[in-house]
């Protein structure tokens, strides 16, 4: 088995909010993320795809090919968007990176033409990241 990653980046704008919660409460959860006017975050996305490797090509995949998966499924719906408001996969979750990285790989795991998505990474600052496996 080998594991085949593509990675890509995009920018997006968030707020971290509970609409149960208050204003006051909702800063003292999530801190600057709860910005009201929005703030963005330049996120990095690796996605893993696990595989044989097909002796034909010597490939697990076309990482080309996953690219533009990506691309399709993915980064169209959160480049320069509003996780909050613009992003259809994105309804009514709170828009932290953990919920981000699950709504990816849900994005993601019936679209792979070779292999299995085995994980999928977001890492939101240079510190934090999370990743998700299906489980
Ligand atoms: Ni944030």
């Amino acid at each position: 088995m080998v594991y085949a990653t593509r990675r890509e980046t995009f920018s997006a704008a968030h707020r971290l909010y509970n609409p149960k919660f208050t204003d006051e409460e909702n800063a003292r959860i999530f801190g600057k993320c709860s910005n009201p006017n929005w703030h963005g975050h330049n996120y990095t996305l690796e996605v893993v795809v696990a595989g044989e490797i097909d002796p034909e090509t010597g490939y697990v995949l076309d990482l080309k090919e996953l690219k533009g998966i990506i691309i399709e499924y993915v980064i169209k719906h959160v480049d320069h968007k509003n996780l909050n408001t613009e992003t259809e996969f994105m309804k009514g979750l709170i828009p932290t990176a953990e919920n981000i990285t699950i709504a990816i790989w849900n994005q993601l795991v019936n679209k792979i033409p070779k292999g299995k998505l085995f994980s999928v990474k977001i890492f939101e600052t240079e510190n934090n990241y999370f990743e998700y496996k299906g489980e």
